[in-house]
């Protein structure tokens, strides 16, 4: 065996010290386990020593027996203390890595908000209740006749025509998706006792496209009274309080002659404010006027002695304004960042 190592005890002592070398420079448990197999696995030194022992006369046996011995003992030992302190070094590390913040607080659910619109619409309903109004609901899916013929509108008026109403099949049936909250005021006059003081917010629909100014459902509120000697200052004096209260002390509001088939005298009512984004200025708010006195006979009420005042607006223009929203179709697509920004208010 010509390639077998002389054993001499400079050799040997030259492969342990190499040996302990590259175990002490062995960075992580992968490194160590390369030098095991280059200073102690089959093709290294110590592992030749081991072999050439064989070929040592009988009388030296004993003597290099230890020698390569006691070589091979220092680094199986030198590998066990690097294998631990590695070991313990890794997992120091694995669970510094890991480690918990046991007091951060929890990760939560984002929390959601509720939508501007029924702020709004809680807002204004609230006004009135406190004014001891009533709140009054109505169906969506609505009888042409509630939403149109009680409220004196003629077979011919064009919100009837197909291009803005929403008929529900079959026809005769004569139902349609109510194009405004104005049916609640005659199911008001029939269902209650007079005097009638009731607002009923609530959704409405029309063939309309869907823009950044409209929307083919949106949201409406109705005002109605119906008591004895009830007066256009009444009727002004109301929506006055109520433009106050949405928009502060400086709001004006200015009533402009109009027609509205269940409305007699009938006015647009529009608002004033100085600081509306482009300036002070007149925005249309919404219709109103002295109940007609045909709608108040189609609800059996006698005209010589009642009358009332109704106005309608819409929820969706009123936030647009009092929020500055340039987009209605940002009230209606449900982005939860548009939302909260309108706070958190419950
Ligand atoms: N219903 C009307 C519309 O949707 C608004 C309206 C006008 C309501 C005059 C009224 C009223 O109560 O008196 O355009």
């Amino acid at each position: 065996m010509s390639d077998l190592p002389e054993i001499t005890p400079e050799a040997v002592d030259a492969a342990v010290a190499n040996a302990l070398a590259a175990i002490a420079a062995a960075g992580d448990t992968a490194a160590l386990r390369a030098a095991r197999a280059a200073h102690v696995g089959e093709a290294s030194p110590l592992a030749s020593f081991n072999a050439a022992l064989r070929s040592v006369a009988p009388e030296r046996k004993a003597e290099f027996g230890k020698l390569v011995g006691q070589a091979r003992g220092r680094v199986s030992q030198a590998l066990a203390a690097r294998e631990a302190e590695l070991a313990e070094a890794e997992t120091a590390a694995r669970l510094l890595a890991e480690t918990l913040d046991v007091t951060a607080l929890a990760s939560r659910a984002r929390v959601g908000a509720r939508h501007p619109l029924t702020l709004l619409q809680e807002e204004v309903s609230d006004i009135f209740v406190g004014m001891g109004w009533q709140i009054a609901e109505g169906p969506e899916l609505e009888h042409e006749w509630y939403n149109f013929d009680s409220l004196n509108t003629d077979a011919d008026h064009p919100a009837r025509s197909m291009q803005d109403t929403f008929y529900v099949d079959p026809v005769y049936r004569h139902l349609v998706m109510r194009t405004q909250t104005s049916p609640v005021q005659m199911r008001s006059m029939l269902e209650r006792e007079i005097p009638i003081y009731v607002l009923s917010p609530g959704r409405v629909y029309r063939t309309d496209e869907y823009d950044a100014t409209h929307l083919p459902v949106f949201n409406q509120f109705e005002g109605l009274v119906i008591d004895k000697g009830i007066n256009m200052g009444h009727l002004r004096g109301t929506l006055e309080h109520v433009a106050r209260i949405l928009f502060g002390d400086e709001a004006k509001i200015r009533l402009r002659a109009n027609f509205f088939p269940f409305t007699e005298p009938s006015a647009e009512l529009d608002l004033w404010h100085p600081t509306f984004k482009g300036g002070a200025r007149w925005i249309e708010w919404g219709g109103c006027g002295m109940v007609n006195p045909n709608v108040l006979r189609s609800a059996g009420i006698d005209p010589e002695v009642y009358s009332g005042f109704a106005f309608g607006m819409g929820v969706e223009r009123t936030l647009m304004f009092r929020s500055d929203v340039q987009d209605m179709r940002d009230m209606a697509e449900g982005d939860i960042r548009f939302s909260q920004q309108f706070g958190m208010v419950v």
